[in-house]
């Protein structure tokens, strides 16, 4: 693999320990992956999640005297101060979260605990070549922006945070970037709930195959989908399947023609998605309805928008009797709800609404085995796993279950 002098003298030690050991797991993956070169990064984003492994990785940087060349941004850790004292948890998890706060802070990240960097704070350019991990961040990056990444774990990501490097291949190659597959949607898209359960659906046939989709409903061949309803798709098709980049025929950057998508390239899977596909998903996904406990929204976090809508459908409405209700969302999006009055009004409805955390963290392990309920089918799947039962539904419908305590 071709290195550059200052390439080979972050290998060789001479910048310091935690910057070999960056590129020497960068070189190896370089190889595994048979890139010719390295190239340079402009943007991260590090999926930071408090998990010991990621948490390790970044002290071993760190004690190596390694600091951040192009400073990351990060996923959402966990609002200690915000949830701790509502659903208390074990002290060593508790230990782990201010561990990986400390040392990501001294590697120099951007501490902006959000899974939605690439619609605030983090947005790269048409062409620009960046690392992120963040499945649900990475295809946005490349499909809706035309920027370039590939599928980054936590720790290749914080290795290109401190080089400034990333091997050359994969999505950054324009070869890799054309469409394999064709989708035809028959179904009428109506919101960000309807594009999630479409990108579920096309995760679970595309795999790793880039989908180019094409849509039968005239409005949605005229009108551009909103930033929710893209990051709902692109956040389930990495779910089911693992979707990196994909093209909305007439709508994404490259791909103003179904043509000019496929560039070429021979369609290996074709695939068909009306209403009754997208509805199986849900059934797929849901576990049955009932009393629920708990609706969690927020996976991946709330924009402003979606705040105002939530607050908006309650009217004025509360939350039923023993309904937990938190949205989960970026620290500058809740500053936005407090100036607009919105978060106001959710407060008053009986719903938290809370910066810098995740679904995925244990301060909601107090639910296993009670039914709760999202809109995120990515939630839903991955609290099935650990215990949580989820209803998959709407927005609109998770807030008519809250107020009556019971989803349909
Ligand atoms: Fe964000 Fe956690 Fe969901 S990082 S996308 S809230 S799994």
């Amino acid at each position: 693999m071709f290195l550059t002098d200052e390439e080979k003298r972050m290998l060789d030690g001479s910048m310091g320990e935690g910057v070999r050991k960056a590129m020497d797991m960068l070189v190896a993956m370089g190889k595994a992956f048979d890139a010719e070169r390295m190239i340079k990064v402009s943007r991260t984003h590090v999926a930071l999640s408090g998990q010991e492994g990621d948490t390790y990785w970044c002290e071993l940087l760190v004690n190596g005297g390694a600091r951040c060349l192009i400073p990351p941004t990060t996923n959402p850790n966990w609002d200690v101060d915000s949830l701790n004292p509502v659903y208390p948890v074990a002290p060593e998890k508790l230990f782990l979260a201010a561990r990986t706060e400390d040392v990501y802070r001294r590697i120099g990240a951007i501490m902006t605990h959000c899974c939605t960097p690439e619609l605030a704070g983090n947005v790269p350019s048409f062409g620009e070549h960046v690392a992120f991990s963040e499945s649900s961040a990475t295809p946005y990056v490349n499909s809706i922006l035309g920027a370039r990444s590939n599928r980054e774990s936590s720790v290749s990501a914080l290795a290109s945070a401190v080089t400034g490097r990333t091997p050359y291949y994969g999505l950054h190659l324009d070869e890799n970037r054309k469409g394999n597959m064709l989708v035809t949607v028959e179904a009428e898209l109506n919101g960000a709930y309807d594009w999630g359960l479409l990108g579920w659906v096309v995760g679970m046939h595309a795999g790793n195959l880039v989908p180019v989709i094409e849509f039968k409903k005239r409005a949605y061949q005229w009108i551009r989908p909103t930033p929710e309803e893209q990051l709902y798709f692109t956040t389930e098709a990495a779910t089911s399947g693992a979707v990196a980049m994909f093209h909305l025929a007439g709508i994404t950057p490259e791909a103003p023609t179904p043509e000019k998508a496929f560039g070429g390239n021979k369609i290996i899977k074709n695939l068909t998605v009306t209403r009754k596909d997208l509805e199986e998903a849900q059934n797929l996904v849901s576990d049955p309805a009932g009393k629920i406990n708990l609706v969690l929204l927020g996976c991946p976090h709330y924009t402003y928008d979606q705040l105002k809508e939530a607050a908006a459908l309650f009217g004025g409405r509360k939350t039923a009797d023993g309904v937990h209700f938190w949205i989960l969302t970026s620290f500058d999006a809740i500053e936005l709800a407090k100036r607009s009055g919105h978060l106001e009004l959710l407060r008053n409805s009986g719903v938290g609404v809370v910066p810098d955390t995740c679904m995925d963290q244990p301060c909601f392990d107090g639910f296993r085995g009670m039914l709760n309920m999202t809109d995120s089918a990515k939630c839903a799947h991955y609290q099935k796993r650990r215990g949580l039962p989820f209803v998959l539904r709407s927005l609109p419908e998770c807030i008519e279950a809250a107020v009556k305590g019971e989803a349909k």
